[in-house]
């Protein structure tokens, strides 16, 4: 019958499998996968000769990381995906703000992700940086930090196309509030709002499925309970046990968190799809798609199938890593993953010819 292998798993193979995967990290989902086309200006074997070790380096560091603080696997992951929706892939989240221009990181979308995360990128881009000199982006860093997220979380395991180079731009709060959806947003204006991204009904429901690590606050789920009635898509249960951590409108920016998949928190797996199946997803966000009926089936599918998931939600990594994309020439190679470099900045910044410059 359709029961995918990895429910049932007794505990002792279920470490064993995992201890094996961190034994061997380089194990492809599938040999079948269907990897999208790869953008010119990227490669595999990037860093082959420049910085061989750049992804054990990485890989070392997020494993003692995580020994730490299992949470940071979650945050990292999400940075990736608001650096990459917003600009695309090129590290704009991480650059502080100057006097001139707020951070990214301080747009509501991003006010939750978590200042520790952003601190391990730079810690990472130093390590590397040491080892090889100043030729991997913090965009790059930023991409395999994810990905390490990911397997070190026991998810799936994939290579990613490297060459990103970081951007000297800032995002503005308009550009932001438009490529970030909100997880009060249903299905329909999820999928309205990522259509320009070209992602598909399924890279929608497979995203979804990084909730099934990492945290949340009341802020996000304030519309499903505090609405004219609760949410009558949500289990009464859930409902009352969210409404003891946010019990009323004046709770909503409170710090309390919440493990987003409750199931297994700290598991990258399909255990998100088997929440919402049960009306147990966070979201609105969440919980529509097993409500709309142009997602719910694969939400089924996702809850049945783990291996279904995973080749999915790989495929859409690799598409969502390769988002507006800075190489060859463009933009710079960080030195410092929260600030432009100098040259670049003064070399790109716009001259208006003829332009008196305000006295201040
Ligand atoms: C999605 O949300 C929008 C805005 O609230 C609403 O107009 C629309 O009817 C909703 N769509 C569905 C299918 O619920
Ligand atoms: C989406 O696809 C269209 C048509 O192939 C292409 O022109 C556009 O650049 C793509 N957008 C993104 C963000 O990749
Ligand atoms: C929550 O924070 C927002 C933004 O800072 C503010 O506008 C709102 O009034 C706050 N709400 C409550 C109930 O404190
Ligand atoms: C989905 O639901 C809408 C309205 O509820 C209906 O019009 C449509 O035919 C349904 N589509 C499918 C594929 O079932
Ligand atoms: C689960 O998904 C994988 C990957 O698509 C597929 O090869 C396998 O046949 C599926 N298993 C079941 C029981 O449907
Ligand atoms: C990196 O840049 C940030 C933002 O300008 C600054 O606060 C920080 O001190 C810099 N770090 C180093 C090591 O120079
Ligand atoms: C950039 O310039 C500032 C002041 O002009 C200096 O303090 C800082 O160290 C420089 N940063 C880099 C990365 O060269």
């Amino acid at each position: 019958m359709g029961c995918d292998n990895n429910i049932g798993v007794s505990l002792a193979s279920f470490v064993l499998v995992s201890s094996l995967l961190l034994l061997s990290p380089i194990l492809y989902v599938s040999e079948a996968q269907n990897y999208p086309p790869i953008v010119k200006g990227l490669s595999w074997d990037f860093y082959d000769s420049i910085c061989p070790d750049v992804e054990h380096i990485i890989r070392n560091h997020l494993k003692k990381v995580f020994k730490e603080n299992v949470g940071l696997a979650a945050a990292l992951l999400r940075i990736h995906f608001h650096d990459c929706f917003v600009l695309g892939c090129e590290g704009s989240i991480l650059l502080d703000g100057t006097a001139g221009e707020t951070s990214e990181k301080l747009a509501a979308p991003n006010l939750n992700l978590r200042r520790e995360a952003f601190k391990i990128v730079n810690d990472l881009r130093k390590l590397v940086h040491s080892r090889c000199g100043r030729v991997v982006s913090c965009a790059d860093i930023v991409a395999l930090a994810a990905r390490d997220a990911v397997h070190l979380s026991k998810g799936p395991y994939y290579n990613i196309p490297l060459g990103r180079r970081d951007g000297v731009r800032i995002a503005t709060s308009d550009e932001i509030l438009a490529d970030l959806p909100p997880p009060s947003f249903n299905t329909t204006l999820i999928l309205i709002t990522l259509a320009p991204k070209n992602f598909t009904t399924t890279d929608v429901v497979a995203l979804s499925g990084a909730h099934t690590i990492g945290r949340s606050h009341c802020i996000s789920i304030a519309d499903r309970l505090f609405g004219s009635s609760i949410d009558p898509t949500m289990d009464p249960e859930l409902a009352q046990h969210l409404l003891k951590l946010c019990p009323d409108l004046a709770s909503i920016n409170s710090t309390t968190a919440f493990m987003m998949d409750p199931r297994t928190p700290n598991t990258f797996d399909n255990k998100y799809y088997i929440n919402l199946v049960n009306h147990q997803g966070l979201f609105t966000s969440d919980q529509d798609l097993y409500t709309d009926n142009r997602t719910r089936d694969l939400v089924t599918k996702f809850a049945a199938n783990q291996t279904f998931f995973f080749e999915k939600f790989v495929e859409f990594m690799l598409k969502m890593g390769q988002l507006s994309v800075l190489t060859g020439d463009a933009g710079e190679i960080r030195a410092n993953c929260s600030a432009r470099n100098n040259e670049t900045y003064f070399s790109t910044y716009p001259v208006v010819e003829g332009k008196k410059w305000a006295t201040y």
